[in-house]
């Protein structure tokens, strides 16, 4: 008697499922987490052409345009749409090990366990590397980030070395993200940009299609948003009480 092999080999596994039986359309990744990603994308070389062409009151703007968008995308990542929210994708390392061993169960919707570290990550180094910026100046001084007056001259000036630094380490995990997306592409048969392009996947039926946010609270967000890099901007004055 043979006794079966468990799991059985024959039946494909959920994950798999989706690739093989796609039967609706739904929206994946919402209007707001697109803007973010692809501006994203077009800051970085921005930013490290500014500097390199010595333009840095054009680095200072587009650097305000990227402390704006890592506001919102913090703020999106708790009011946003389910598949933006980082309780939805954040996961613990045991998730990692399931997805990796591939018994990760259900399909997934929106980052899997393993991608969703890699967001984590470039998002970390994201602000990291803004934050450096904001209090960061030139060796001469004639440049600094409006918050440069908070710290002394030496922290001012270790500033500027890490947040050179970090730009290459940031870099290489933009090299990682690229080589995920080919993986996925060339080995999986699975194409990762198109869905953050248009924001819509085909899935099978029996997924529940994720929960969109209402604009209100986008509006609001980027407002808020908005407002907190303006007063940055202007060296985060507070209020005198004399
Ligand atoms: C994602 C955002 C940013 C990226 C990718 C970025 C990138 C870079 C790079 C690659 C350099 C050259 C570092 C070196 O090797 O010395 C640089 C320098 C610098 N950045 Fe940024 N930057 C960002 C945001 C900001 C922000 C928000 C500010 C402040 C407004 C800022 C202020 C500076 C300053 C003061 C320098 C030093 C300039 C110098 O030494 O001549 N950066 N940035």
């Amino acid at each position: 008697v043979s006794v079966p092999e468990f799991p059985d080999p024959s039946i494909p596994l959920a994950a798999e499922v989706e690739l093989e039986a796609p039967a609706t359309t739904i929206l994946l990744w919402d209007l707001p987490v697109r803007i973010v990603h692809w501006s994203f994308v077009l800051l970085l070389p921005a930013l490290w052409w500014s500097w390199q062409a010595g333009l840095m009151e054009v680095h200072r703007l587009l650097g305000y345009a990227a402390l704006a968008l890592m506001l919102f995308r913090l703020y999106w990542g708790f009011a946003g749409s389910d598949t933006a929210r980082f309780a939805s994708f954040v996961k613990g390392p045991r998730a990692v090990a399931r997805y990796l061993a591939g018994r990760a169960g259900e399909p997934v919707l929106g980052h899997n366990p393993l991608g969703a570290l890699s967001v984590v990550a470039l998002l970390f180094l994201l602000a990291l590397q803004i934050g450096l910026g904001l209090v960061a100046q030139d060796v001469d001084g004639l440049f600094a980030g409006p918050l440069a007056h908070w710290v002394d001259y030496e922290t001012s000036e270790l500033a500027r070395a890490w947040h050179g630094t970090i730009f290459y380490v940031l870099l290489g995990f933009v090299g990682l993200h690229l080589a995920a997306i080919l993986f996925y592409l060339l080995v999986r048969r699975t194409n990762l940009v198109g869905p953050m392009v248009t924001g819509r996947k085909r899935v099978p039926s029996c997924v529940a299609p994720s929960e969109p946010a209402p604009w209100r609270r986008a509006l609001m967000g980027a407002a808020f948003s908005l407002a907190v890099t303006v007063w940055i901007a202007a060296g985060a004055p507070f209020p005198s009480v004399d």
